[in-house]
């Protein structure tokens, strides 16, 4: 039987096109290589948000050539994010790789697994649904973006927003349901937007609403927000519905409007704090993360403070931050200039940890002495690991509840997770 390996770099939703890929080729006899160096064929699925992803991608490339020129035979493909509509200047660069794909074209991939074209009209397959690797999954509902944000390589990369029918959504959550999946998180590049693009008359909420009446699925989670797309009625859908966790992902970006009108983000800041507010009221324990690139084209210090100020007014919970990388291809690599020195945006990523490491040890610390529900992902050396709904990490002792929701009494947490024992458990409470 033929063997594979996919290794997987970026986002959610190469992650969820790896699992797919791996149904898909699951189906036709293939089977995953439990060790990568023996497999047939290597899939690299890439990442080009920044050039650090690139660059990882690159030196796996380079150790594949030499295991080539070892005498090892296999193939090698890439797909993802950094394959363009046009392959020669990679082709050149890369003579070794045998199948280029970009993301969600399977085709080729599946051409060389030798498999006759897909007669799908390029969705591979619609009843190939991810493969599911525990009790979390992940089920894209819309591709692509159509928001352009001047720094960004995604909308060049994966193309216009596309949604999928909810019927077919709701049916690979049944799917997923039915093969131990409990939680699943909805994904798009602004999720919010989810049948923007229908005759349907869907929206995210309307997924919401048909996930409740999945039986065996316990919770919804979904990213990423957009907050000009946040409409009322998709937070008090997150705020009635019970399976919906109430946990936002809503990527600011920058806490200063001239440089959120230099990245085109087509909100202000109080637009932003608006949308914010309303979550608050409507659940005021949500949970909030959020994405800050620093350092883009033109960031002066007093739009850096502007920055500061606004994580320092919310208090997010996950703060994920970033310093600009330039990609060809974009508005701002085109006609902004990188000005910013390395150093600067190397002191300003580091204010921002400093600042989101205090501000989530002081969210974590607020679980001290409580009970958590926690939805239990795996388990390692008598240890078993999963989250509460806000995604907070939960370490505890105990085995064999896996895939279920269980009550953690908190005794201890750091900046990035909590750590307990089972609520009840009188064995472990007293060692
Ligand atoms: N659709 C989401 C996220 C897309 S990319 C949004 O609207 O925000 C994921 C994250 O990568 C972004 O939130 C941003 O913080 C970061 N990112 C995107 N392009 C970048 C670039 N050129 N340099 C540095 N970080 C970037
Ligand atoms: Fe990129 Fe902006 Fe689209 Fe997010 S919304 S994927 S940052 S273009
Ligand atoms: Fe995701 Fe990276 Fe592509 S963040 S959408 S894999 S560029």
């Amino acid at each position: 039987m033929p063997t594979y390996h996919i290794w997987t770099l970026g986002c959610q939703m190469n992650v969820a096109d790896s699992l797919k890929l791996a149904s898909g080729l699951d189906r036709i006899g293939w089977s995953e290589s439990p060790d990568e160096g023996s497999a047939d064929l290597f899939v690299i699925n890439t990442c080009s948000v920044r050039q650090h992803a690139e660059d990882r991608a690159y030196g796996r490339l380079h150790q594949l050539r030499q295991q080539r020129q070892r005498g090892e035979q296999f193939q090698i493909a890439v797909m993802g994010c950094m394959v363009g509509p046009k392959t020669d200047d990679l082709q050149r660069r890369f003579p070794w790789v045998d199948v280029w794909a970009r993301p969600q074209e399977y085709d080729p991939i599946l051409t060389a697994a030798g498999v006759a074209r897909d007669a799908s009209e390029g969705e591979f397959w619609t009843e190939t649904y991810g493969r599911p690797s525990g009790p979390t999954a992940y089920v894209p509902v819309v591709h692509g973006c159509d928001k352009f944000c001047t720094y960004c390589i995604v909308p060049l990369r994966r193309g216009r927003e596309r949604s999928r029918p909810a019927a077919e959504v709701l049916d690979e959550v049944r799917y997923l349901a039915a093969h131990g999946v409990r939680e699943v998180t909805l994904l798009g590049q602004t999720v919010e937007a989810y049948g923007h693009d229908l005759d349907e008359g869907a929206d995210l909420a309307t997924l919401f609403e048909g996930i409740e009446a999945i039986d065996g699925i316990v919770r919804t989670r979904f990213l990423t927000s957009y907050p000009k797309d946040m409409t009322d009625r998709i937070i008090d859908a997150v705020a009635d519905l019970p399976k919906v966790c109430e946990h936002f992902n809503i990527p600011v970006q920058s806490g200063d409007d001239a440089m959120l009108e230099r990245m085109r983000r087509g909100y202000t800041v109080a637009e932003y704090e608006e949308r914010v507010e309303y979550i608050r009221k409507q659940m005021p324990h949500a949970s909030l993360a959020t994405d800050i690139i620093v350092g883009c084209p033109g960031e002066t210090d007093e739009e850096f403070a502007n920055t500061v100020a606004l994580l320092e007014r919310i208090e997010f919970d996950v703060i994920h931050v970033a310093a600009y990388s330039p990609r060809p291809g974009t508005f701002a690599y085109r006609k902004q200039v990188d000005d910013v020195p390395r150093e600067v945006k190397r002191e300003r990523l580091h204010v921002i940890e400093e600042l989101h490491a205090r501000s989530s040890s002081a969210i974590n610390r607020q679980a001290l002495g409580r009970q958590v529900e926690v939805l239990v992902e795996r388990e390692q050396d008598g240890r078993s690991t999963g989250r509460t709904r806000g995604g907070q990490l939960v370490h505890f002792a105990g085995t064999g509840l896996v895939g279920q929701l269980v009550d953690v009494a908190v005794d201890e947490v750091t900046a990035w997770s909590l750590h307990g024992r089972l609520a009840g458990d009188l064995t472990l409470a007293v060692i």
